[in-house]
């Protein structure tokens, strides 16, 4: 990584830190709505969690059984996802990572998630074709965030339109999965302070061959 790149990064984490230093949790406790409606499609086995921020959604899944791993650039975060797994009565393990420089270890994985995780397109391509290379025969992959439609709706997620992929952009990616379900949707939602109101997402699940 350039010394330039790096600096970006810490300063996007610190950004991150803050935020979640405010009283409450950012996109509240309870688990991204996506998530909660396909968490069946999730095999017995361990979980990654990407870019998972509070942990709403590990501590969800923890309490679904699965051995639930959290990575997030934000330590202060991540202390708050254990703050919340010990509410629920769960654990997790949490990785203080950048996505830049985590190893996703292939074939480990029942299961990754990855939510509202919008990185400069580069990082997004080598992230998510390490998700697919990280998950076992018959794990799965959820994932939802802002596609470029937001940008007009102006109800959370990044203003950068290079953030905000299509699923066009994101299809390719994925080779090694059937997608079972690959929409652009418009939904309403109300996750939190920053995500409030009908929202332009992609949302996929993939299940690894
Ligand atoms: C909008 S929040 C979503 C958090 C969580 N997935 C959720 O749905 O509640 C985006 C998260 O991405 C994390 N993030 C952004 N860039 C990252 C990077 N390069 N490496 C690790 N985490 C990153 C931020 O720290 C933040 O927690």
């Amino acid at each position: 990584m350039t010394h330039l790149a790096a600096t970006a990064m810490n300063r996007a984490a610190h950004m991150w830190d803050e935020r979640y230093a405010e009283p409450g949790y950012a996109y509240g406790k309870e688990p991204n709505e996506f998530v909660r409606a396909m968490a069946d499609w999730l095999p017995a086995g361990p979980v990654l969690c990407l870019a998972e921020g509070e942990g709403r959604n590990a501590t969800y899944l923890a309490g679904r059984g699965h051995a639930v791993t959290a990575v997030d650039s934000s330590a202060v975060g991540l202390t708050k996802a254990v703050a919340l797994a010990v509410e629920r009565d769960t654990t997790m393990i949490t990785v203080h990572a950048d996505l830049a420089d985590y190893v996703i270890e292939p074939g480990a994985w029942a299961g990754i998630v990855c939510v509202f995780c919008h990185l400069p397109p580069a990082l997004r391509d080598r992230v998510l074709k390490g998700a697919v290379e990280g998950l076992r025969t018959g794990g799965v992959l959820l994932f939802e965030a802002y596609g470029p439609a937001q940008l007009a709706l102006g109800t959370g997620g990044p203003k950068d339109p290079a953030l905000l992929a299509s699923l066009a952009d994101l299809r390719p990616l994925l080779e090694g999965l059937e997608l079972v379900y690959a929409e652009e949707v418009t939904r309403e939602i109300h996750e939190g302070r920053f995500h409030d109101g009908p929202g332009a997402t992609v949302e996929i699940v993939g299940v690894k061959r």
